[in-house]
């Protein structure tokens, strides 16, 4: 199965999100390759992959799961990834212009479906700060607007910065942070979904 983290915005939480599936995929004696499409090289463990090399590695049997990382745009990468995408996952933060781009991305990945592309996708929330008003009212609308869509949703947790620097994913890093709770439960319903 091949999951791509899919989010033109920067910053949202699409390596780390990677990086922690990918953990928790292998936590549960799964075979996961992680492949990085972004030049920058961030993503914790990840192998570096130019576009050109997505749907080579896609074909690869030995793996249950590819995961594959999408740099902070629309170009050819991104566009490599969705064409072997079996799930695409959207890490949304919480804030008002993040939001406000999850329309454009699902008019993306709807126009892509609509020409004959196989994936499912789902919402991710990240970066949730239940002291801000405004992030709690945002988490609501995406589950209001789009339902079973939306995946259990990530904490803010300094954790995750933390283990960022250590190079490690938070669920191996700080396996009880409020983050590494998050990451599992968004895990376990995503690997429910995909079992039924
Ligand atoms: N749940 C979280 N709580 C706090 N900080 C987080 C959380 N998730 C990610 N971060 C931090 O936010 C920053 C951006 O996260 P990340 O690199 O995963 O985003 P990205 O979408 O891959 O970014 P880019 O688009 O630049 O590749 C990182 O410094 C990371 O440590
Ligand atoms: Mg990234």
């Amino acid at each position: 199965m091949n999951i791509v983290f899919y989010n033109q915005k920067g910053g949202v939480g699409k390596s780390s999100s990677c990086a922690n599936f990918g953990a928790l995929l292998r936590e549960r004696g799964h075979t996961v390759a992680l492949y990085d499409l972004d030049p920058q090289e961030n993503l914790i463990g990840g192998i570096v992959l130019n576009h050109k090399d997505v749907k080579r590695v896609a074909r690869d049997t030995h793996f249950e799961y590819s995961l594959f990382d999408c740099p902070p745009s629309l170009g050819q990468e991104s566009a490599a990834a969705l064409q072997v995408a079996d799930l695409v996952i959207i890490p949304v933060q919480l804030e008002y212009y993040a939001a406000k781009g999850l329309s454009a991305i699902l008019d993306i990945l709807h126009e892509a479906q609509g020409r004959g592309y196989q994936f499912e996708y789902r919402i991710l929330p990240t970066m949730l700060d239940r002291r801000i008003k405004i992030s709690v009212q945002f988490e609501a609308d995406l589950r209001g607007r789009f339902g079973a869509l939306v995946l259990p949703t990530i904490s803010r947790n300094s954790a995750v910065v933390v283990a960022d620097a250590h190079q490690l994913p938070v669920v191996e890093h700080a396996p009880r942070a409020q983050a590494s709770k998050d990451y599992r439960a968004a895990c376990a319903c995503l690997l429910d979904e995909v079992n039924q």
